[in-house]
């Protein structure tokens, strides 16, 4: 097969053309022959103005072009999509899978041996990887880093758990104006993704484990040294696997890579988003995320890593302390020691490498865990036939085991209008309940399942309550909340047949979510709903081809005709 700049000539009827072309175009940019003739590195820019944790990008780049340059290659960079956060209406997760769409057809369309995808804020990770799977090109991933922290008054600050935390205390009346205004400021002190256990930093995590990125690429803050080293030696390996044409994903994502994922995202306390992440990564390969497989492992694997949301840390203590490959030596035989990473090495080479830091305490013994079980469990029942999870690693214990009266929000838009009202009828043992939010029907799955304590509450005290939704939280989040209820309303699923008052009985350790009403009475309620109909919003363009084919949140939230068997 063709390599170097004479791979995927474009279609003039003739290749010796096709080739002529295009060596006078990329001419014109001043590269020599001899550059020309070397294997190339591709590199995806995901920099933009918009997206503040993709704010070190071109330094990242920088330094992975001089290690593919030392290694002998020539490296391309080439702009993808950039998705940040707080910058994508209606939510990030809605553009996920038009990033992984992008990069993997440009990865496929322009000359390239092997490239290197650079992520971080939350959803940017997961599509890089997405289409680096899909495109089965050799392929190097480069998480930006998380910030470092910030601190306000004497204490800690992280992005974004903090900002829920603090935002929360405003709300209730317990700082002012001026405070939060104060604090704003200093919530995230530099460039980077958030510094807490949320979705990019779980996703980077994962990424380390499955073995496509550097050991230790996920911790290092995103402004130090050590980040543009590391940069510059997944450039070097990027060069290597380019002039030996492998290893490709296929070759070396095992079952076993997807299991240890797993395993290190039950470990570290992860976002929820992870699993839905995890999943669709899964799903572009001939290996599949089975819930089960995931809440058995769940019961086995303690949360060893002392950072919030779940602990107390954030993620450069947890570098300081030795990162991914000291966490996956200290879980011991639940890793699988023998799965490969792009370098060649096993994570048994990986671990034994691990430093060893004294007195820290950010990565915890296996008998001395933060919680003896992992972070997330999956729940099932009559409202959640095709499950559910609760982050139970930052649930309030006594509200584990709960039965309460439904209080029902019709939707986010509804949610916001009502919840603060001092005529809602709501005490603290209510369970919150949102529908309407689910990947087709807000769309995009946002992160509202965090629903806010009703303001009346708040301020007598309340700082948890049960809530339930078919959206997602941000990993950043805490509270006894139950997400991702599959099927979503809008397709029918069964939390559209909820009604106030009802009683919904939550008991993790059962793993159960249900409705305590009657099948007759719900299936009465399931002939009146309205039939569904395609929405306004979706009539046209990517919309279109949204809501025609997301999948639901247990098979990832992929297009159905984006995974490994294609359609059907
Ligand atoms: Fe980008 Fe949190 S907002 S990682």
């Amino acid at each position: 097969m063709a390599d170097g700049l004479r791979k995927g000539l474009a279609s003039y009827g003739d290749a010796g053309f096709s080739l002529f072309l295009r060596k006078a175009f990329i001419k014109a940019m001043g590269y020599s022959d001899d550059a020309l003739n070397r294997p190339i590195v591709g590199i995806t820019n995901t920099y933009s103005d918009y997206n503040p944790c993709h704010g070190n990008v071109p330094q990242i780049i920088e330094a992975v072009k001089r290690g593919v340059m030392l290694t002998g290659a020539m490296p391309m960079v080439f702009p993808t999509i950039s998705i940040a956060e707080s910058f994508s209406h209606p939510t990030s997760m809605y553009l996920r899978n038009l990033m992984a769409m992008d990069t993997e057809e440009m990865i496929r369309a322009q000359p390239m041996d092997a490239v290197v995808v650079i992520g971080g804020c939350d959803k940017t990770l997961p599509a890089q990887i997405m289409a680096a799977v899909s495109a089965d090109l050799p392929t190097v991933v480069i998480p930006v880093g998380p910030m470092v922290v910030g601190h306000h008054k004497g204490e800690v600050l992280g992005a974004c758990t903090d900002c829920r935390r603090l935002w929360g205390k405003y709300r209730a009346g317990e700082i002012d104006d001026d405070e939060i205004e104060a604090v704003n400021g200093r919530l995230a002190p530099s460039v980077g993704t958030c510094m807490v256990m949320g979705t990019a930093s779980t996703m980077a995590c994962i990424t380390e484990a499955l073995g496509l990125s550097l050991p230790m690429s996920a911790t290092i803050p995103a402004p130090h040294a050590e980040r543009f080293r590391s940069a510059e030696s997944s450039g070097k390996v990027a060069a290597a696997m380019a002039k030996a044409k492998g290893p490709k994903p296929s070759e070396f994502l095992t079952p076993a890579s997807f299991r240890n994922a797993q395993v290190v995202l039950q470990a570290i306390g992860g976002s929820t988003n992870g699993l839905i992440h995890l999943t669709a990564i899964a799903h572009r390969s001939p290996h599949k995320i089975d819930l089960e497989t995931f809440d058995r492992l769940g019961r086995e694997v303690p949360v060893l890593v002392d950072l919030k949301p779940s602990g107390e840390h954030y993620m450069e203590h947890f570098h300081h302390a030795g990162g991914v490959p000291k966490l996956m030596a200290q879980l011991g035989d639940l890793i699988d020691l023998d799965a490969k990473t792009i370098t060649g090495q096993t994570l048994r080479d990986v671990v034994a490498a691990a430093e060893d830091v004294p007195g820290q305490d950010a990565i915890r013994p296996r008998d001395n865990p933060i919680k003896s079980e992992g972070a997330m469990a999956v729940l099932r029942g009559n409202l959640a036939p095709r499950g559910a999870v609760i982050k139970q690693s930052a649930a309030s214990p006594k509200l584990l085991q709960h039965t309460g009266r439904a209080v029902v929000f019709d939707s986010v838009e509804e949610m916001t209008l009502r919840v603060d009202d001092p005529a809602l009828d709501v005490n603290a043992d209510d369970v919150l309940v949102l529908r309407n939010a689910g990947p087709k029907g807000a769309p995009g799955m946002p992160e509202a399942g965090y629903l806010p304590i009703p303001k009346k509450l708040a301020r007598g005290g309340v700082k948890d309550m049960v809530r339930i939704s078919d959206a997602r939280m941000s990993g950043t989040a805490f509270g006894t909340i139950v997400l991702h209820i599959t099927p979503e309303s809008a397709v029918g699923g069964p939390l559209a047949l909820v009604k106030n008052g009802d009683m919904i009985r939550l008991d993790v350790a059962k793993r159960s979510i249900d409705l305590l009403v009657d099948t007759a009475e719900l299936e009465k309620r399931r002939a009146a709903l309205a039939p569904a109909a395609t929405p306004d919003w979706a009539r046209r363009g990517y919309a279109h081809l949204f809501n025609e084919t997301i999948l639901q949140a247990d098979e990832g939230c992929d297009f159905d005709f984006m995974r490994e068997q294609g359609k059907g």
